[in-house]
């Protein structure tokens, strides 16, 4: 299994674990930090919907209140036809976390497409403007 499968795989696997009552859209995503490690997370709603956390931002936050700095890859997976691409709160948070590294998007038919960060995310606001 290549390691870009790896990262799907983990993303499968975290969206099992989707708290998705309210949209029953179901999101898993995976990170693979430098140090090797994969983090996971899927999103997680709330009775009040605007609490609702994204799949993408669970694992980042993960990873990072885990003492990791710098990403190397990215995979997203849902069970829609037309492949789920982050919203842009979360480019925003993977933008500051991972810079310009690699997102693929997939689903559970095993359909992907892989994005660089600059093409979902141009022009960006980051730290180089403070
Ligand atoms: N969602 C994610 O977790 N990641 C995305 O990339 C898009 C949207 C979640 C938020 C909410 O729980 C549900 O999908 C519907 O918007």
């Amino acid at each position: 299994m290549s390691e870009q499968e790896k990262l799907i795989a983990a993303a499968i696997a975290a969206r099992q674990n989707a708290h998705a009552p309210y949209s029953n859209f179901r999101v898993g995503a995976a990170v693979r930090a430098k140090s090797g490690r994969i983090y996971t997370g899927c999103n997680v709603e709330n009775s009040t919907y605007g609490l609702t956390v994204c799949a993408e931002r669970v694992a980042i936050f993960k990873a990072v209140s885990e003492g990791e700095r710098g990403f190397e890859a990215a995979a997203v997976c849902t069970d829609a036809e037309m492949l789920t691409p982050p919203c842009g709160a979360c480019r925003q948070i993977l933008w500051e976390f991972c810079g310009d590294i690699e997102v693929t998007l997939s689903n559970l038919a095993g359909k992907t497409e892989t994005h660089r960060m600059s093409a979902l995310f141009p022009r960006p606001f980051d730290s180089s403007f403070l």
